[in-house]
């Protein structure tokens, strides 16, 4: 029977599903481990489903429900399937995101809060994730979604369990530096930082608490060069922006066209990215 194909549990600002072609087809032919730094939504460690793997993300709660669903898909199930059962409105939503921040607050991570986690990522507006200063999750209710939504695709979320357990998956939670410390030559990086603005007012780096900034952008770029050096083979994704283009100057490029969420209306519009490559 073939492979079920996995699809990203949460809808993520970034989520590279409509890249996921171009990047499959952009791999090295080769490499030994593959490493994922920004691991967000997960739609390429979940197109590609790597056997051996190294994933990370700063964000704890997203970590805590990759972690879930690793030790028991069954656990996150049943409470999404008691959430969904729940009455549904603005009041039950509130009361579920009082929950869920004082669940982080408590650094409680269990099933609980990776089901909170991904009912609210259905009825929160836009699905989006945005965390204020203080690193609680602050995004209002959705009025436009269905009373009867679903939130979980159940066989989807069994698959990505049975990938994690199966397959050689190191998942980490901790700044993209230290994710990549054990990177060795012949090793495969893809990176998805948070994105360069493409202006003042178009910046969304919210997914925690501190943000990403210019001097974490300064950062990454010193990184792919260290690791280029090391003979690892890296990819790495952002705004085709000047910035970007002058700080990865002699590094393969590519233009790619993307369709955009805007975060203060749910409209689209396109956009493009680059795609760096050493190889
Ligand atoms: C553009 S998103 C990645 C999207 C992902 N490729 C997908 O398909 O959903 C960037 C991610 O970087 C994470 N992040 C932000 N700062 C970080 C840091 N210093 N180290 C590691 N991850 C970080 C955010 O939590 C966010 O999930």
């Amino acid at each position: 029977m073939p492979e079920r194909k996995l699809c990203p549990v949460l809808k993520w600002a970034g989520g590279k599903t409509q890249l996921l072609e171009h990047i499959a087809q952009n791999m090295p032919r080769a490499c030994n481990r593959y490493f994922e730094p920004f691991l967000g939504g997960g739609a390429v460690l979940f197109g590609l489903r790597p056997p051996q793997a190294s994933v990370n993300d700063r964000n704890e709660p997203l970590m805590n429900l990759y972690a879930q669903l690793k030790a028991s898909a069954e656990s996150v199930i049943e409470r999404v399937r008691a959430l969904d059962a729940a009455p549904v409105g603005k009041e039950f939503y509130y009361a579920a995101r009082d929950r869920y921040n004082a669940k982080v607050a408590a650094r409680d991570f269990d099933a609980e809060c990776a089901a909170l986690l991904i009912w609210m990522n259905k009825r929160c507006y836009n699905g989006l994730y945005r965390v204020n200063r203080a690193g609680r999750f602050n995004v209002p209710y959705n009025h436009n979604r269905k009373a009867n939504l679903k939130s979980m695709d159940e066989a989807n979320l069994r698959a990505i369990s049975a990938y994690l357990r199966e397959a050689d998956v190191t998942m980490t939670c901790t700044d993209f530096e230290q994710a990549c410390a054990d990177v060795s030559a012949g090793d495969f990086v893809y990176f998805d930082s948070p994105y360069v603005p493409e202006s003042d007012t178009a910046r969304f780096t919210d997914y925690t608490a501190g943000g990403f900034t210019m001097s974490d952008h300064e950062r990454l770029a010193a990184l792919f060069r260290r690791l280029d050096a090391l003979g690892a083979k890296v990819m790495l994704s952002n705004n085709d922006v000047p910035w970007v283009r002058a700080r990865y100057a002699g590094y393969r490029t590519q233009s790619l066209d993307v369709r955009r969420m805007m975060n203060c209306n749910g409209g689209r519009r396109t956009g493009k990215e680059v795609l760096i490559l050493n190889y």
